[in-house]
Parts: structure tokens; sequence; C-alpha cells
């Protein structure tokens, strides 16, 4: 055992991972998360990951994919670490507990989304990818050395000179269901506690509770990215939130929450042959490009809002009644099998997609940007690292490819287990001009700052076109729904920024972790929104309708594109 200590926040599979990694050098790990362990982002994931595991599969051909659906930003060399570590990272999953599905003969099975010109994506359960990885995953942990500290929520980072050297951590609240619009009330204070480390993890996950419709569960609140930003770390690319196109609307929300139960059906569906229909039964996919249904996620989103315009708000419909058999009976035992998650949300909405068509909408996703790191997860703060969504890698670029975002959790998570030991022994940083480009460094935000709060007073003041809505969460939600959505513009993200700068004008020092994710929020749809405003071209999922699409930088160490057939 080494003296090295370290603490990782979050407990997806980036975090699992790393933890994993770090113990296995010797480190003394803690392993802290707002919620149980299992209870994380990466449970929800169900179309699978992405790897080249079969022999007529190429590295080159996923990393081109990569790239191409990344819209020309993403980092060509965090690309290339994606996809030449993937297969060993997926084979130590395996080794680790997850079985991926298998057919009769044992080999895999391929599974096929949007804007890959291969069918690389493994599964485990059909659907259940995410909650086969988290098992295995939390289940290695629980038997290992790491100590857990569950309900224990990141308040904020501890710094030293510069040095990340803890974290500030809320332990112990207790709630009970809140009035509508606070969703819980604390009965039992949270006490506030310190821990010291050599190097802390952030592994926090997304900000998916940023809008009003999301595939996240509720605990997406950004918290790594508020902490980091707050502590001074270089953050970027957080105008790139990609919506995922077909999620089955459900009741309404929590109270408290204006996210509705939205329940994500998988890409692999259309992957599958599945397609999208307008009311009238006609397949519109084609109308924004030639890939049709698996075209980039970004440009199905967009075609499914803009077809849902033309029919006043209603839903388009995704239609698998063809698929696998002419037997209505005999499809829905295949649906039941390959699919066994979704199938039963939407039997539980009294649907019967064996055979009639589903009503579906986009909702936002996944966050491309984040903290900014290099490729072994380092930050440019010393003692910090990123991994996982919170983290910009430069893997995604400006659209996430299909699956790739376990996988990146899975290589980059173990990166940064391996390299933390050695870092915190050698004393120094090497990362100093690791973290990649278009980078922008923010000063360290104290969390009380007269002098902030006074400066954002006087700019809630001059921005203020019209009256702010009260703060709520529910109503920052609607607000980045409506203006910083699927389709900006100059006008909706200026009314945007200024009601938030005017919501963090007024806030008072929170004290519940309900209040403290809220300050978090607000933080993060600041910079998004700030992100958003400042790039003036349409690229990826950052789609401005007053700003065309900025043509793709070529970088020479890109292989040339040409138009790849879809693998049959
Ligand atoms: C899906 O199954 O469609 C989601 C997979 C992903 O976001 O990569």
């Amino acid at each position: 055992m080494s003296d090295v200590r370290a603490i990782v926040v979050g407990s997806g599979i980036a975090g699992l991972l790393t933890a994993l990694h770090a113990v296995e050098h010797g480190c003394r790990v803690t392993l802290v998360t707002k919620d149980v362990l299992e209870h994380a982002n990466t449970r929800y994931a169900q179309g699978g990951i992405a790897g080249v595991m079969f022999d007529d599969d190429r590295a080159e051909d996923h990393l081109r994919d990569t790239l191409v659906a990344g819209a020309g930003l993403s980092d060509p060399a965090a690309v290339r670490v994606l996809v030449d570590e993937g297969p060993d990272r997926i084979r130590e999953l395996v080794a680790l507990g997850v079985a991926f599905d298998r057919d009769g003969a044992g080999a895999y099975v391929k599974g096929l989304e949007a804007a890959h010109s291969y069918p690389r994506i493994l599964h485990a359960g059909g659907d259940a990818t995410g909650t086969a990885i988290e098992k295995a995953l939390v289940a290695r942990l629980r038997a290992s050395d790491v100590t857990v500290i569950e309900h224990a929520f990141l308040v904020d980072l501890v710094l030293t000179e510069g040095r990340v050297t803890g974290v500030e951590l809320l332990v112990g609240e207790q709630t009970g269901p809140g009035p509508l619009g606070t969703a819980t009330a604390p009965m039992m204070p949270g006490r506030h506690d310190v821990i010291s480390a050599d190097a802390v993890v952030l592994a926090t996950g997304g900000a998916g509770e940023l809008y009003a419709h999301s595939t996240n569960p509720p605990v997406a609140t950004g918290d790594g990215i508020a902490a980091a930003i707050r502590a001074g770390a270089a953050v970027a690319d957080l105008e790139f939130f990609q919506f995922h196109p077909t999620v089955l609307e459900g009741k309404a929300g929590a109270a408290g929450s204006a996210t509705s139960e939205s329940f994500l059906v998988s890409e692999a569906v259309r992957g599958e042959g599945a397609t999208l229909i307008d009311e009238h039964g006609r397949r519109f996919a084609f109308d924004a490009h030639p890939d049709g249904e698996l075209a980039p996620r970004d440009v199905v989103a967009r075609a499914i809002a803009r077809q849902m315009e033309l029919q006043d708000g209603r839903p388009v419909l995704l239609d698998a009644t063809h698929l696998h058999s002419t037997d209505a009976a005999s499809r829905a035992v295949f649906l039941a099998r390959r699919f066994p998650t979704i199938d039963r949300a939407v039997r539980d909405r009294g649907l019967d997609w064996a055979r009639e068509p589903i009503p579906v909408t986009p909702a936002a996703h996944y966050l491309m940007g984040g903290i900014t790191t290099d490729l072994e997860g380092r930050t440019s703060l010393p003692g910090l690292y990123a991994v996982g969504e919170v983290a910009r890698t430069g893997v995604h670029g400006a659209n996430r490819l299909a699956s790739n975002s376990l996988l990146e959790g899975a290589v980059f998570g173990a990166r940064a287990g391996d390299s933390l030991a050695a870092d915190a022994a050698s004393g120094s940083w090497p990362a100093k001009d690791g973290a990649t480009a278009r980078t922008s460094s923010v000063a360290p935000q104290p969390r009380i700052d007269a002098a902030a709060a006074r400066s954002l007073r006087e700019r809630g003041a001059t921005e203020a076109k019209r009256p702010a809505p009260p703060f709520s969460r529910p109503a920052l939600q609607e607000l980045l729904w409506a203006n910083a959505g699927l389709v900006r513009d100059d006008e909706e993200l200026g009314n945007a920024a200024s009601i938030i700068a005017r919501w963090r004008a007024v806030a008072r020092a929170p004290r519940t972790e309900y209040e403290y994710e809220n300050e978090n929020l607000l933080l993060v749809a600041e910079h998004l929104v700030t992100a958003a405003r400042a790039r003036r071209e349409s690229v990826g999922a950052h789609f401005r309708s007053d700003a065309p699409a900025a043509a793709a930088p070529q970088d020479p160490s890109v292989p040339a594109i040409e138009a790849a057939p879809l693998a049959a």
C-alpha cells in the first residue's frame, strides 16, 4: 500500500474503474457518491458500448466515425486513444464480470447505431448494458479495499496554494417529500466534513437536470463541473449538449422537477430497422440526411423537432411494426427478448409496439463539454482529475457518436487510475500543456463574494428587458429547454443569460443538498449559455437558427472522409 490518498467522487463506469485501477496501484482510495453506489447515470445506458471487437472491423473506421460525428471539433489524439485502447477495456469489463450478449455459437451479438459504419456495439441483457456494467463494477468495488461513503454530497473542492487537496462534503442529510417546487424537504440537516487527499477525481457525470425534458436521472445536476469552475479549473465545449432523438414521453414528473418521466428508446431500435414517421405515416428523416434514421444524432433530433413543429407539437412516431417477422405475435416475442427494458416501459404506458408505432420526442441526453483534461484525466488544476461525462477529453467534439460514452468512461477512467499514484508520488503536476485545445480558463469563484454578487446584480439590472420569473428548478429547466435547447438564437440565449444573471444575483447561500444542486445548475447554465452565445456558428449539437453551419476545420491527421456505406 502506497501513501497516496485518492478521492473519487461519483460511482458510474468512469469513477468505479478509476477507483479499481488506483487501488491496484496501491493507493488508498475513498469513493464518495451523493446517492447509493448503484445510482449513477451509467445504469440507464441501454444501447451498449462501442469498440473494435470483430476481425472485420477496423480501428481506423471507428476513429473516422467518431471524428465525423464530432463535426471536426474532436481532438484526434484523444479519439486515437479511445479506439485503440477501447477493446482492452471491454475485455477488462468482461473479466470483471460483465456478460455481453452472445449468439448460439458464443460470438458477441453485433449492434448497429447511428453514424457507425460497422455494427460494433456490444450490449448486455438486450438493452440493459449500463445496468449490467454498473452491477458488475459495484460488486468488484465492494469486494475491494476501496472505502465507500454513500449519501455524501460534494460541496466544494478544497484548495491549498493552488493545488486541490481534498473535498468538502455534506453528509447525513435526511430528506422527505417536499412541497411542490422543492422535491425534497430536509428532515435532518447534514454536517460538513472535509477529507484530505493527494489526488481528487471528479466522476460526477453530466447535467441533464438542466432541461425540462431529459433522459438522465435527477442526480445529474452538474455538481462536479460547478465545483471545478468555482475552483478555477478550465472548462470547454459547454455549448455542446446532445439531445437524444427518441424518448417515450410519460406521466408528469416528480414534484420539484419539470423533467417529465421521459423514457429512453435506444438508438439500437433504429439500428434494428425501426423507422421514424410523421402522423400521416411518411418517413421524414431522409429529408434531413441521406442516412435517414441512422444519421448523426443531432441531425435526427432536429429533424424530429422540425416535424413536431409542423404537426403543432405532437410527437412523431417510431415504427417497429415491420421488424423481424410479418407475424405480430412473433415480433412481440422478438422485441421483448431484444429490448426487454424498453418493452416493459412501452407496455407500462399501455402501448403495443409490435402492432402500432409509438410516440417519441427528443430530450436532453449528454453533455459533450466539461472540465478540460489531458489524456490521463488531468485537469488544469494540480491534484484534480476528471473522468467520464464531467470531463471534456476532446473525444466527442461537437457531437458524441452513439455508445462512445461508456467506452470513454472506461478508457479514460482506467488511465486516470493508472496515472494518479505516480503523479502524486512525483510531487509535480505534469499536465501543464496537456489540457487540450479551446480551453476557457476561469478565475476561482468563491461561493460567497460580495463584489461578484454586486457585479451580477448590476449585470442583471442592465440586461433586464422584462421581469424575471421567480427562481425554481422547474423554471430554470423550462428556460433552458426553450432558449438553449435543440435550436438556439442570439435573442433567446440573451434572454436566458439575463434571467440566469438575475437569479444568480438574488440567490441565497445554499444550506440543503437540493439548494446546493440548484446553485450548481445555475452556475453550469450560466457557463453553457455564455459558451453558446460566443459560438456564433452552427456546428454539431450547437445549432443556431441565426447562424450558418461552420465548415468543419480540416486537420491533416484526420484520414480523408468518404461516404461510409452502412454495414448491412
Ligand atoms: C442509446 O441507447 O440510444 C443511447 C446510447 C448512447 O447514448 O450512446
